[in-house]
């Protein structure tokens, strides 16, 4: 269970029957920040002592009073101007941990609301390279996605792919073109770009090319049998990379609906948005307009025709919320977006399409290279992201190799996959995501702070204690564990709030508030076993200590795999 919502549950029942005119009042009960003065504390007595005219540590003296203390809680203190001190009882705890550790779900329970929660990331547009800007899209939705999963909503992971556009008349004009004269390569995508940038530089002086292009264009979208077969292969060439991308990163998509899914309901959106007055002619375009002057206008077809970006998304709502009638949709994008996912939200809700439906934009900032500019190769396109994953598997092998020079060759270069992948998506993940995200190779891979190589290695310190400590059907026991040191029942504590960790990180999802658990837990493990030897201590204190490592790993192991990240055996 979630201990904090528990407690607060009962402090709110304390406070209303102590104070039924006050029986809103926040319970305001956090975790406590020094174990000295307790497990939690409510702050409650406070604001409600000015509202009510009473002294505070009379009010909560009167919460306290009424308080249901239960076999959770040990006998509350009052300190400072009203604070209570909340402790959890010895017993309890030895109970729960007990508890715990014989459930596959660490004590995380599942929601009582199961919802269906559309995640739109990644989206990467077609006929060109993923580069380092594609890198925080799917680390931070496929996060997201298992997060919400592993509470039990149903998912429906859906990547939004740039795959219909204007650029399609000169690539198809181009390759006709240039498509003799530049060799067939391994990879069809670079010679994709290759021609694409030769029919750019023509375009940019041939009119008639151009012309010929706009030609191409129309006829694609009137649905030439030539055209879309010339468009599908380049949308084959286009995800046979991206999926070589994202099985590298280890994120996975329910569904991969492109723009182009939506050609066909584009006229209808606008149609229907003009006849309910939503939208109207503005210069020859069709636009939304907001009664409030001051916001721009949202404009969905353009003087010539063409339909936008915007008409699309509007499509996309709608057809989600038809098809999987969803409590919410959730869209992942970098920071530049904001205001047209403002609209897009805005013009849907007045059109009706999502009702009861929470519309989120989850923005996120730019990756910057150490000098704080994005980061660009020489030639001063964004580096590849084939490039990114390659240097950090390949400079977490020179960790690996340090580390543990009597590897097999092999079994360092899987390691060296894990911890790589693993380091650039916990830098990414332990921080604010609408910050930028600046990219410090040696910051990220580092064994000691705030990094996933920290958390690995110490998952797999773990591992080495149990496996010396032999003792199998550890998680299968039952019996409570009775902790004596301070260090042990720090550890308890915090092994039991994994479920407060991952309702404050899916909330507003906040997924740097699960790393730094999974931080702060290795942290406390570390106290513990400084202090409390494991394997040389007698046979019942060294059984329930092996039994909170064994806890503790499952818990670094779950955590890290919400967050998309695995772990290894040995480092
Ligand atoms: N293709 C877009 C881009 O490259 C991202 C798509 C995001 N999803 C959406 N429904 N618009 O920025």
């Amino acid at each position: 269970m979630n201990l904090q919502l528990e407690i607060s549950l009962r402090v709110r029942r304390a406070i209303a029957a102590a104070f039924p005119s006050a029986a809103d009042a926040a319970p305001l009960v956090v975790q406590a920040q020094n174990a000295q003065f307790g497990d939690y504390q409510s702050n409650a007595a406070m604001g409600l002592g000015k509202r009510l005219g009473q002294k505070p540590r009379e009010v909560a003296q009167k919460i306290i009073d009424q308080l249901d203390l239960g076999d959770l809680l040990a006998k509350p203190e009052i300190a400072g101007p009203g604070f209570i001190n909340l402790r959890l009882r010895p017993e309890f705890l030895a109970q729960a941990l007990a508890a715990v550790a014989t459930d596959d779900r660490l004590g995380v329970p599942l929601a009582a609301d199961p919802r269906t929660v559309v995640v739109d990331f990644g989206g990467p547009n077609t006929c060109k390279p993923m580069h380092v800007g594609h890198l925080r899209s799917p680390i931070i939705g496929d996060a997201i996605c298992r997060l919400l999963r592993f509470l039990g909503h149903k998912v429906v992971g859906d990547n939004h792919l740039g795959d219909w556009g204007t650029q399609f008349g000169l690539l198809i004009a181009g390759f006709r073109r240039f498509g003799p004269e530049v060799p067939e390569s391994a990879d069809p995508l670079e010679r994709l770009v290759a021609i694409y940038k030769l029919a750019t530089a023509l375009a940019d002086q041939d009119e008639s090319f151009r012309a010929e292009a706009r030609a191409e264009l129309a006829k694609l979208q009137a649905g030439d049998p030539a055209n879309l077969a010339q468009w599908r292969q380049f949308s084959a060439w286009s995800l046979s990379h991206f999926n070589e991308m994202y099985a590298r990163l280890g994120v996975h998509f329910d569904e991969t609906l492109g723009e182009s899914s939506y050609n066909s309901m584009l006229a209808g959106v606008v149609e229907d948005l003009k006849s309910r007055g939503l939208a109207r002619p503005s210069e020859g375009a069709i636009c939304v307009f907001w009664d409030d002057e001051k916001l721009p206008p949202l404009l969905i077809q353009k003087s010539d025709g063409a339909f936008l970006y915007a008409t699309t998304d509007l499509a996309t709502l709608k057809y989600r919320c038809d098809r999987w009638h969803p409590s919410e949709i959730v869209i992942v994008t970098d920071a530049r977006q904001q205001l047209h996912f403002n609209q897009i939200f805005d013009a849907a809700r007045r059109w009706g399409i999502a009702e009861d439906v929470v519309l989120r934009h989850v923005f996120f900032g730019t990756i910057l290279g150490p000098d704080g500019r994005p980061l660009k190769t020489r030639s001063g396109d964004l580096v590849a992201l084939k490039d990114v994953l390659d240097e950090a598997e390949n400079r977490a092998l020179a960790v690996v190799r340090d580390k543990s020079p009597d590897l097999s060759s092999e079994e360092m270069a899987a390691i060296a996959r894990v911890v790589g992948i693993g380091a650039i998506k916990y830098a990414d993940l332990s921080q604010n995501h609408q910050s930028d995200f600046v990219f410090n190779w040696d910051k990220m891979l580092a064994l000691q702070g705030n990094t996933a190589p920290y958390l690995q290695y110490a998952y797999a310190r773990i591992r080495s204690i149990l496996r010396k400590g032999n003792e199998p059907g550890l998680a299968a026991s039952a019996a409570p564990l009775l902790l004596t040191e301070p260090a042990e029942a720090a550890l308890a504590l915090k092994l039991l709030r994994l479920p407060e960790a991952i309702d404050a990180a899916t909330d507003d999802f906040r997924l740097n508030l699960l790393s730094n658990y999974l931080f702060e837990l290795s942290a406390v493990f570390t106290t513990f076993y400084e202090s409390c030897p494991v394997l040389k201590s007698d046979p019942a204190v060294r059984a329930v200590r092996l039994r909170l490592c064994d806890l503790t790993a499952r818990v670094l192991k779950q955590g890290l795999d919400l967050l998309g990240i695995d772990v290894v055996e040995r480092m």
